[in-house]
């Protein structure tokens, strides 16, 4: 019989700098999902890949001095690097500039250009540079910058074509209100009321500003505009409209698009509306995740916050970093990322949890057995709870796994591996075995953690693939005791299993210690990209100034007392002052980089005579001194520590 098939992609990442934990969220969600549907015996396709043109891209080549292929064929690499560190096992990566993507890319815009739905007119906007994306008015947050990376977005206005979307407004307000197409089905309301309602605006399809994009084949200054391009990877990796591939019979329609929430509307919108167009199915799931967010903010580039996920699968292993953030994100929730978190997780679930079940249930067979079961059996109290428990996974999961809820399918895992460690202090095995009379129960209490292990093990290999064959291996599992089907089976390996005593899965962490050497090591570490170390381009001089002149800004030296947020600001820090003069508050639009409690005690740089004036309401008398990076962020200037609050700087 043929196997059913099964479609499930990522999003097309950004190749602009480096993969971080963000990127890896989805990937690693959507490896697990992958995993697990081959597992029960589906043909799988997994699509990943890259999204590969656009200003922002265009831009980097050209601080560096090569050609924006060229750039982004390095970046390429170090996503691959990565997913192959973290065993990502993608049938297909896609890129952007491969040609048989720029034919179908082509082909349907002019498609949907015949059709009538692609015409010619004017955009005006707000434009954010650094996000390529325009805004209306009303999506400005409230400091009328960009919503998604709060940087100053500025007006602009260019030839363009626009694709009509009205005429599916009403067939995309059934998709999202009476399908169960958007996972979580929250958010489909919150969709329907902000951008369908309200009348679904246009789409702008295409750029004359920049040319690194796919050309417009019958109006050459134009190039095809990010979601058209983007969009539609995930069929032209299929083979539609180019003769690259011949899948899109067997896949399309996806079961699963996995995307974060800042692109939903994207895929919630625009293409089932690209689809409708073609007159094409659309997807039967788009399920849609929260943030890693760093101090509560977006982990992102552009924010400078990112983690570097090689530094840490260098340390702890890629399936305790695959675990970490599969465990720490809820459905429809932001997930918060910290180094302590993480490391009390590695510590509780996989040294504590799972690696302890493992390490004592082997080592007792060993001890008690010499490694080899005997084959009689006496069972007894506990028995069948534990049982049960092993037993009733697969149900749960199954129901868990259609609604992309692995958190909580990792969460029921990691009751049965609790449970079982309760068998072992229930059962005391080491005090059965002070008596030869409780042998036959001895060995039973045994074989029953080692098929417990054994269950947990298989849906766990879809989530940590690398761990769970040197589990296998310990507890004298091969490949038949290891079938997806046999996990509601108790009793699946030979009653005289012989064990393999094997090194500690996951060690247990020193927490203050590593904390420690972790910051040390992320301070001290390189970004692994080759040329993506953002180059400074210098600032052109300010007008010439007479001293007199400079003599009239005041700037002091100021202690901060007292820092926190202004409510309703993402960007903005209220700081009380002492600067020398009976104090002050400033605000201060660095919250981005700087949390109030690494700012407190600190001294900075102060302009003292500056006019006061009010922002986002909140009174600010004076400006802090701060410089900006290369990548974008923000450092404040901190003077040396010697010099007194008010001294005078010149
Ligand atoms: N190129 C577009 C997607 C086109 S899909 C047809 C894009 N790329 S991206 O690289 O900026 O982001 C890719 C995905 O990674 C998005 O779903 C985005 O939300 C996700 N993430 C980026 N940072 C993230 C976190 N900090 N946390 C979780 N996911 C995040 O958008």
């Amino acid at each position: 019989m043929s196997k059913k098939p099964y479609y499930i992609t990522t999003p097309i990442y950004y190749p602009s700098g480096n993969p971080h934990i963000g990127h890896c969220y989805t990937t690693v969600a959507c490896d697990s999902i992958a995993r697990f549907r081959r597992m029960q015996g589906y043909d799988v396709k997994f699509l990943t890949g890259t999204d590969e043109h656009g200003l922002k891209i265009e831009q980097k080549a050209e601080e560096k001095g090569i050609t924006p292929k060229a750039y982004v064929d390095e970046i390429v690499e170090i996503f691959k690097a990565l997913w192959d560190k973290m065993h990502i096992s993608y049938d297909q990566y896609i890129r952007t500039t491969d040609a048989y993507h720029i034919e179908t890319v082509q082909k349907i815009f002019k498609k949907l250009y015949d059709q009538g739905y692609i015409y010619k007119g004017e955009y005006k906007g707000k434009y954010c540079t650094p996000c390529e994306s325009f805004w209306t008015q009303s999506q400005l947050d409230e400091n009328g910058c960009c919503p998604e990376c709060h940087r100053e977005v500025v007006e602009a206005k260019e030839e363009a074509y626009f694709m009509k979307m009205s005429p599916f407004a009403d067939r995309i307000e059934k998709l999202l209100l009476e399908t169960d197409y958007l996972q979580p089905k929250t958010r489909a309301v919150e969709l329907v009321n902000n951008f369908i309602k309200p009348g679904l605006e246009d789409l702008c399809v295409s750029r004359t500003s920049f040319t690194w994009g796919i050309p417009v084949t019958f109006d050459k200054k134009h190039v095809v505009y990010v979601w058209i391009d983007a969009l539609s990877n995930y069929i032209s990796a299929l083979g539609y409209e180019n003769d690259a591939f011949h899948d899109f019979d067997k896949y399309w329609p996806a079961d699963v698009h996995m995307v974060a929430k800042d692109i939903m509307r994207f895929h919630a919108i625009v293409w089932p509306a690209m689809l409708m167009a073609l007159d094409l199915p659309l997807p039967k799931h788009l399920a849609v995740h929260g943030w890693i967010t760093f101090n509560g903010q977006k982990m992102s580039k552009s924010l400078g916050n990112v983690v570097d996920p090689f530094l840490l699968s260098d340390r702890y292993g890629a399936d305790a970093i695959r675990y970490h953030i599969l465990r720490e994100m809820a459905l429809g929730a932001d997930s918060s990322f910290s180094n302590e978190i993480m490391i009390n997780r590695i510590n509780s679930d996989l040294a504590n949890g799972l690696g302890n079940l493992v390490s004592r249930t082997v080592a007792m067979v060993d001890k008690y057995f010499d490694s080899t079961l005997p084959a009689e059996r006496q069972p007894g109290e506990f028995d069948n709870e534990l049982i049960a428990a092993a037993t009733g996974l697969k149900e749960k999961l199954e129901s868990l796994l259609d609604n992309t809820q692995l958190n909580l399918m990792l969460a029921e895992i990691f009751q049965v591996v609790s449970r079982a460690n309760k068998y072992i202090d229930e059962t005391a095995p080491w005090i059965l075995a002070k008596d030869p009379s409780n042998r036959t129960r001895l060995a039973t209490v045994l074989y029953n953690l080692l098929e417990t292990i054994r269950i947990i093990s298989i849906p766990l290999s879809a989530f940590m693939p690398e761990t769970m064959p040197k589990i296998w291996q310990q507890i004298g599992a091969s490949a038949e005791h290891i079938q997806y089907d046999t996990i509601s089976a108790f009793g699946n390996l030979p009653a005289t299993v012989t064990v393999q005593k094997g090194d500690i899965i996951f060690p247990r962490i020193d927490v203050e210690k590593e904390i420690d050497e972790l910051n040390q090591l992320i301070l001290s570490s390189k970004p692994k990209e080759p040329s993506d170390q953002p180059q400074y381009t210098p600032q052109p001089l300010a007008e010439e100034i007479d001293i007199d002149t400079f003599g009239k800004i005041d700037l002091r030296v100021a202690k901060v007392v007292e820092c926190e947020k202004v409510k309703k600001s993402k960007k903005l820090l209220k700081l009380q002052l002492d600067d020398g003069m009976g104090g002050r508050q400033v605000v201060s639009g660095i919250a981005a980089w700087y949390k109030p409690e690494d700012l407190i005690g600190k001294k900075i740089i102060l302009v003292a005579n500056l006019k006061p004036a009010k922002l986002c309401g909140v009174e600010s008398c004076g400006m802090i001194c701060a410089s900006d990076m290369p990548d974008g962020s923000v450092k404040v200037i901190f003077p040396d520590d010697a010099l007194p609050a008010g001294a005078k700087i010149r």
